[in-house]
């Protein structure tokens, strides 16, 4: 990274903290400024002293200390910053965030920022996957805050393993970097417009360990966000669970559910074009089982009650208020590509639909490639196999021009 950048790390108290410090050592060597926070807790798992030796700086912990308020004081810190860390985010911390608190010194800091901040939990698996903690984490992606990880895999207690790890600091340092890339061009066609794009699969609860869920990997939503954002677009990003990096310049909004996807999306609203390229779940269960469901004796699997999920793409299309100018929907077939692609365009109220064969054979699902036709008021096209980032600055491109002749027809 060529230009050195002013981090403000927010340090949490949870065991992850001891891997603070290597990441305080890995930005120092990039040329980074890290200033640290400590909660009061974070003194239970590691040093001041140590936090400060690395980032030869005072470390910073107690709002009512009459001498940081006099000679820095909680705005200031906010405001030096280019970006803030909150690393390892414990359950309470994200509550405290979650709920405005500003009663120490971090959450007093984050409250007072408007700076991009971003958030690596680490805690006990039950405590992430709590409903509680999944409605904060929802309230604070809406709120715009960015979330790395957790991981998955073992944890520190004996025997317990599953989402709660604090990721990996190789991967903490490509995210944090990536967060602090100047904005792309902001100029170019879709300089000024506003873009949302869904991307990726949705995850539908079944108990706390199972979920529905479909092969897509993203790509091809992740790609149109990127090839937006280049092209000028503040773009909005609102993904299911996926496995790929955030594309640069983009703000990304990370859901699990459809009904979550829904919400983001109105959230997000007003957006001169939506592009629905998620591979929504068409069901959920009625209501997710609090336990794991056991198997029984009898060897009788249980029954799901599935009920349909809100259609995204049609009630964005088909709403009143806030319609954006360009609305484009995906279709995902194996069989009939073109008549199921043209029922969706109208049925869905749309003005394009990107349809594709996803039949397993085509590799499409997951690959790097994509072949489409593209469905518009004016008649089909049928592209030739090309990759999903050409795929998407096709789209990109053609989708600029047609928002410029609306707008033109408008003056
Ligand atoms: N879509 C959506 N919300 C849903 C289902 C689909 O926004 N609950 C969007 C997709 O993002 C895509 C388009 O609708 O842009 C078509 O999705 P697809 O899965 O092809 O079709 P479905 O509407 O689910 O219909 P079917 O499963 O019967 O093909």
């Amino acid at each position: 990274m060529s230009s050195a950048k002013r981090i403000l790390l927010i340090i949490g108290g949870g065991i992850a903290a001891y891997k603070c410090l290597e990441l305080i050592r890995r930005l120092k060597e990039r040329g980074h400024h890290v200033r640290a926070i400590m909660t009061k807790a974070a003194h239970h798992f590691v040093t001041p002293l140590s936090v400060g030796a690395l980032t030869n700086e005072r470390v910073f912990t107690d709002l009512f200390d009459l001498d940081d308020e006099h000679d820095i004081g909680h705005i200031r810190l906010a405001r030096d910053a280019d970006l803030i860390v909150v690393a390892p985010a414990t359950a309470d911390l994200i509550a405290r965030m979650a709920g405005g608190h500003a009663d120490d010194l971090a959450t007093a800091v984050l409250l007072a920022t408007d700076k991009t901040v971003l958030v690596a939990p680490a805690m006990n698996p039950r405590m992430w996957l709590n409903p509680a903690t999944r409605r904060n984490v929802t309230q604070l992606r809406l709120d715009g805050i960015r979330f790395i990880g957790p991981a998955d895999g073992e944890m520190a207690e004996r025997g317990e393993a599953g989402p709660g790890r604090l990721v990996e600091v190789p991967e903490l340092v490509t995210t944090i970097e990536a967060a602090l890339a100047p904005a792309t061009a902001k100029c170019g066609p879709l300089a000024g417009r506003h873009v949302i794009v869904t991307s990726g699969p949705t995850h539908e609860p079944i108990d706390p360990v199972r979920y529905l869920a479909n092969r897509s990997s993203g790509k091809q939503g992740h790609e149109l966000a990127a090839a937006a954002a280049h092209v000028g677009a503040r773009v909005t990003l609102i993904t299911g669970p996926v496995s790929l990096p955030e594309p640069a310049g983009v703000h990304v909004v990370r859901v699990v559910t459809a009904s979550e996807m829904l919400e983001a999306v109105k959230a997000s609203l007003p957006a001169d074009m939506a592009v629905f390229a998620a591979a929504v779940a068409d069901w959920r269960t009625a209501k997710p089982n609090a336990e794991k469901i056991k198997k029984s004796t009898s060897g009788t699997p249980p029954m799901l009650n599935l009920i349909e999920n809100p259609d995204i793409l049609k009630t964005i299309a088909q709403s009143a208020k806030d319609r954006p100018k360009l609305v484009i929907g995906f279709a995902a077939e194996t069989l009939d590509v073109l008549a199921h692609a043209k029922k969706k365009l109208k049925s869905k109220g749309a003005d394009w639909i990107v349809a594709n064969d996803v039949s397993p054979a085509t590799g499409i699902m997951g690959g790097d490639n994509n072949a489409i036709h593209l469905i518009t008021g004016a008649g089909i096209e049928s592209w030739p196999e090309m990759s999903k980032a050409d795929v998407a600055r096709k789209i990109i491109e053609r989708a600029a021009e047609q928002l410029t002749a609306k707008r033109t027809a408008a003056e």
